[in-house]
Formats: C-alpha cells, sequence, structure tokens
C-alpha cells in the first residue's frame, strides 16, 4: 500500500494547483432539501429490488460501525492518507440523507457530491457507482429512504493536510473519475452484460482487487491484478492469479454464493462480508458476476493446465521432501493443522489441502498469518467452517516458521520474504481487532475494516 510520504513534493504542489482549477470546472451547486417523504410513499418492491442492489454494493459494510445501527455511519475506512468515516445514510432528517431528494442521491451515487455541493472522498466507491442506471438509483434510495432514521452526526475525518480539503478530491476527479452509463457489449449475451454491469458497478470489485496508484485511484492497466484491503491481499483475479486450480464458473459462483468452494476454500476477511451479502441476493445475478468474471480470469493457457494435472497428483500423493522433513515447522504442522487439513471430511467443516490454498501460493504471506493468528469462528445459526486460532498459543517465531515450511511444502512459488515483519504487523492488527470486535461470533465473517477503533 503507498505511504502518503511517497507523494513527492511536486506531485502535491501540482496537484493542489490542479484541484483549485478543477474545483472551478467541477464546482457544484446544493440541491433543495424536501420534507422526508413517508416510508409508505415507496412501492415495495422497489424497496425490495433497493435492498439487493445495497447487498450487492456492500453499503451496510462500510455505513455500519461496529456495534452502531444500521447505515448511521461512523465506520472508520482507513486510506493511506488518514481515516475517512463513513456518513449516516439513514432518512434521519437531521443527520442522515432524510432531507436529500432522488437527485442529491442520484448526483451523490454518479459524480460523489453530496446535496449541499461538496465534494465526497473517493472512499465511497461512486469511481464505481457511477455506473448505476436511474432505475438502480431509484431502488436504492426507495430502500435507503425506509430504514429506521437514526440520530447520528457524521464524524470529521483524521486526514493531513492537504487531503483533509475537499477540494483535493475535484483535482482527483478531474484525473480519475469517468463518468458515464455502463456500455453493453452487443458481442456478448445478456448475462454476461448484468454481470460486467454489477462488477464494475455496484459490486465495485476493483476496488479491492486492482492495486491502486500513489494518489488512491486503481491503475486502469492493471485491473484485477491484486490490491490491498485493511492488511489482507485481494488477489489477483485475472489471467495473473495464482489460485493453485483455474477458476472456473461454477467454481466462481459456488465460492460467491455460499462463501467457500471445494477446489479453493472458505472467503475471509473483506471477502467474507461480499459474499455474505451475495448469499441473499437473486442467484441469477451471482451467476451472471461468475460468467463475467470467468472472462476477465481467460481461459487458462496449457501451462496452467499441465500445473493442475500436477496438483491433482501431488494431492494423491503427497511429494516428499527431504530438506523440509527436520524443519520446526513441520513438525507443528503434523501436531496442530494435519489433523483437519490432510484429512478426507468434505469441506466446509474440514480444510481444504493447502496444497489448493491460493493464501499460500499469494505473493506475500499476509492473509495466510491472518488466518492462522485468528482461525475461522464459527457464524451464530449457522453450519459454518471452524478453524480455532492460534494467537495465543504459538510465538512470532513458530508462526514464521510454519509459514516458511507451509510455503515450501504447498506452493510451487519461490520462498517469501520479510516474513517475520509480516507475522508481527498481523498479531498487532489481530490484537486491536480483538479488543474492538463487539460480536465475537460474526467475527470469522466480518473484516478488520468491521473492527477498526
Ligand atoms: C468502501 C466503503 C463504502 C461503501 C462500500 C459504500 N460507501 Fe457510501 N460512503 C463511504 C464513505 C467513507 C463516505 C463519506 C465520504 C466523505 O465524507 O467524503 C460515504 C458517503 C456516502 C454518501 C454521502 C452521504 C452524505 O451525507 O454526504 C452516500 C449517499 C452514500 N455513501 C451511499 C452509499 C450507498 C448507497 C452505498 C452502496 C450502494 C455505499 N454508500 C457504499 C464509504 C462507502
Ligand atoms: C472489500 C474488498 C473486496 C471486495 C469488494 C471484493 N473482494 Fe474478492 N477478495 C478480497 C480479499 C481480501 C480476498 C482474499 C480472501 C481470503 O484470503 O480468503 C478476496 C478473494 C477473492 C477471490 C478468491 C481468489 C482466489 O484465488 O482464492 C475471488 C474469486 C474474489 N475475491 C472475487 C471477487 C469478486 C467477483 C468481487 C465482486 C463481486 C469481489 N471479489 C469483491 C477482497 C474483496
Ligand atoms: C479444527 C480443524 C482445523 C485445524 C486444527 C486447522 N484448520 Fe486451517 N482451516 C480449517 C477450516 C474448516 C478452514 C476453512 C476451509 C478452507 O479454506 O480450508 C481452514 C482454512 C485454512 C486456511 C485457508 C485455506 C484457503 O486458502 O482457503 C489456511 C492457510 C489454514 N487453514 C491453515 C492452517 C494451519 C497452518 C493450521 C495449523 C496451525 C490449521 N489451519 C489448523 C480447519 C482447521
Amino acid at each position: 500500500m503507498p505511504k502518503p510520504g511517497i507523494i513527492g513534493g511536486a506531485a502535491l504542489v501540482a496537484l493542489i494547483g490542479g484541484a483549485i482549477a478543477a474545483f472551478a470546472v467541477t464546482w457544484r451547486p446544493a440541491i433543495e432539501t424536501i420534507e422526508p417523504p413517508a416510508p409508505q410513499s415507496f412501492d415495495p418492491a422497489l424497496v425490495k429490488r433497493g435492498r439487493d442492489l445495497a447487498a450487492i454494493g456492500n453499503c451496510s459494510d462500510c455505513h455500519t460501525a461496529p456495534g452502531g445501527k444500521s447505515f448511521a455511519g461512523g465506520l472508520a475506512v482507513p486510506t493511506p492518507f488518514g481515516a475517512i468515516y463513513s456518513s449516516n445514510i439513514t432518512p434521519d432528517p437531521d443527520t442522515g440523507i432524510g432531507r436529500w431528494p432522488e437527485a442529491a442521491f442520484q448526483r451523490a451515487m454518479r459524480s460523489g457530491v453530496d446535496r449541499a455541493g461538496h465534494h465526497l472522498y473517493p472512499t465511497f466507491p461512486y469511481d464505481h457507482f457511477t455506473n448505476v442506471t436511474d432505475g438502480d438509483d431509484r431502488a436504492l434510495y426507495a430502500f435507503l429512504m425506509t430504514r429506521p432514521a437514526v440520530r447520528a452526526p457524521d464524524r470529521s475525518n483524521d486526514l493531513s493536510f492537504p487531503f483533509n480539503q475537499r477540494f483535493v478530491v475535484a483535482g482527483w476527479k478531474l484525473l480519475f473519475l469517468k463518468k458515464g452509463a455502463y456500455k453493453a457489449d452487443s458481442t456478448q449475451s445478456a448475462e454476461w452484460n448484468r454481470g460486467a454491469y454489477l462488477v464494475d458497478g455496484l459490486a465495485h470489485c476493483g476496488a479491492c482487487h486492482t492495486p491502486r496508484n500513489a494518489l488512491g485511484a486503481e491503475k486502469v492497466t492493471a485491473s484485477f491484478s491484486g490490491g490491498d484491503v485493511d492488511n489482507w491481499h485481494a488477489y489477483a483475479i485475472n489471467a495473473q492469479s495464482r489460485s493453485p486450480l483455474p477458476w472456473t464458473t461454477d467454481a466462481l459462483f459456488h465460492y460467491l454464493r455460499q462463501g467457500w468452494d471445494s477446489d479453493h476454500g472458505v472467503a475471509r476477511g473483506p471477502m467474507a462480508e461480499v459474499t455474505a451479502n451475495l448469499a441473499s441476493v437473486p442467484e441469477s445475478d451471482v451467476r451472471a458476476i461468475a460468467l463475467y468474471m470467468t472472462s476477465v480470469f481467460g481461459p487458462p493457457t496449457q501451462d496452467r493446465l499441465n500445473q493442475t494435472n500436477a496438483t491433482r497428483a501431488e494431492i494423491k500423493s503427497p511429494p516428499v521432501q527431504p530438506a523440509l522433513a527436520d524443519t520446526p515447522g513441520a513438525s507443528i504442522y503434523a501436531a496442530a493443522c494435519a489433523t483437519c487439513h490432510a484429512s478426507d471430511r468434505p469441506l466446509p467443516y474440514s480444510g481444504i489441502n493447502l496444497r489448493l490454498s491460493t493464501a499460500l501460493s499469494a505473493p506475500d504471506p499476509r492473509n495466510a498469518a491472518n488466518i492462522i493468528l485468528s482461525g475461522i469462528r464459527p457464524v451464530g445459526g449457522e453450519r459454518s467452517p471452524i478453524m480455532p486460532g492460534f494467537a495465543n498459543s504459538m510465538t512470532d517465531d513458530q508462526i514464521s516458521a510454519l509459514l516458511n515450511y507451509l510455503r515450501g511444502r504447498f506452493s510451487s512459488q519461490p520462498a517469501w520474504t520479510g516474513v517475520e515483519q509480516i507475522v508481527r504487523d498481523a498479531r498487532q492488527t489481530e490484537t486491536v481487532s480483538l479488543r474492538t470486535s463487539s460480536s465475537p461470533d460474526t467475527a470469522g465473517r466480518t473484516s478488520e475494516r468491521g473492527h477498526q477503533p
């Protein structure tokens, strides 16, 4: 993740200069307030559609603080420039959007401008939401305006100068915001186009899976090649994917819909929120997303297919690697992990054979360290995967030794570097998340983002 320091002074001056000019160009007037509309004035079918669209857009995950009321905002969303607090988007007339007409809501979604005319930070992913159709914005508005109103004043952001100046966002928009409706590709099926519209728009998959430049904008030339979110790596989900077995439409559908797939394991961290949301929306939308994403991955190359066969063969008869046999990591794996990960119990209640784990083939061990420390906590009221956390029973040295062993034994990628530091960082995040977690029941399915102090 870029640190603020890497933005050179010259770039900063250019940014501020550009922003002042841009402000003049992009200035928007306030939109008149209205009397809050009565909830009964909205068509229930429209409200229902808005509910599903809001789930696809993860609105509640960002707009609900730990232990707070739904959509009342106040969640700290970390950025390299400081924390930005999400807004109250309940229909409270004074602290929420109760006096916003639909046109103001649509302008916020499309151009990142609030009702009063202020630029909003792109942490609110309007660079994706800009493609949402009038009809879908109307449904989202109807859904939000019929939620319980919650009185919760917006918190001010913890940003350093000049990023605390909203006019800076005007410059950012001129450079990076490509407004416009989704343009259908007539050579593709309606289902594919539906998937593309959702992935690039409401579902904003690229917001996590595409790397960002020093100014926090997605690199358009590197779409879906892997990004960072809250001390997790959002893996490459294009031809650069490191997943040991290639993703197919069916595998993607299962993973996105039920949160796990037998060839790839479970979704954790911020991705667990995404899949929990997709579990409740029309199945056809998840199928469309899976279909479109298959074409983003592209057909597997011959190399990839050979590798796939090798991987399947290795699972049947694991190779003996003498160099790893007597390492401390080997004994820890045998004692603490193999019972679940090298057994034949079906997913998701046992672990996958770790030869299939993308976490162990990933460019760095962040996700693997996170999961070994915190495990997977059961979801209240559901039969869901469980893995114990090892934060209290293993030292950083033991976890590092284990990670080095797992990488050597279960992936065909070169050894990781900086493992010790990554384990220390992961433990720090784990401690913070445990301290502030309001509901341990759902913690395994909720991202660190939901647990920010
Ligand atoms: C990745 C986190 C994130 C997601 C996902 C997200 N938002 Fe937000 N949203 C924010 C943040 C942060 C702000 C505040 C931006 C600022 O203060 O400039 C915000 C601001 C807004 C605002 C402006 C409110 C105001 O009072 O100015 C609206 C409206 C809004 N979001 C609606 C939505 C809807 C609808 C969805 C789902 C379709 C959604 N958001 C999804 C983070 C998010
Ligand atoms: C809030 C951030 C975020 C969003 C939004 C998001 N992802 Fe993810 N995604 C992640 C993270 C983090 C992981 C790694 C999870 C893990 O280690 O279990 C991940 C993992 C995945 C994987 C597994 C890849 C592999 O090789 O194991 C797939 C597939 C995926 N995401 C697809 C999507 C799609 C499609 C969307 C949009 C519908 C999406 N993601 C939206 C953060 C996100
Ligand atoms: C009680 C059973 C159990 C034990 C013990 C256990 N795990 Fe797990 N583990 C699971 C389950 C269930 C999952 C979720 C399914 C999956 O993704 O494999 C999981 C997931 C994982 C994943 C993510 C795989 C992926 O990419 O989807 C990793 C990595 C992992 N475990 C490593 C370990 C290590 C290392 C140990 C030993 C220190 C361990 N586990 C001990 C049950 C267990």
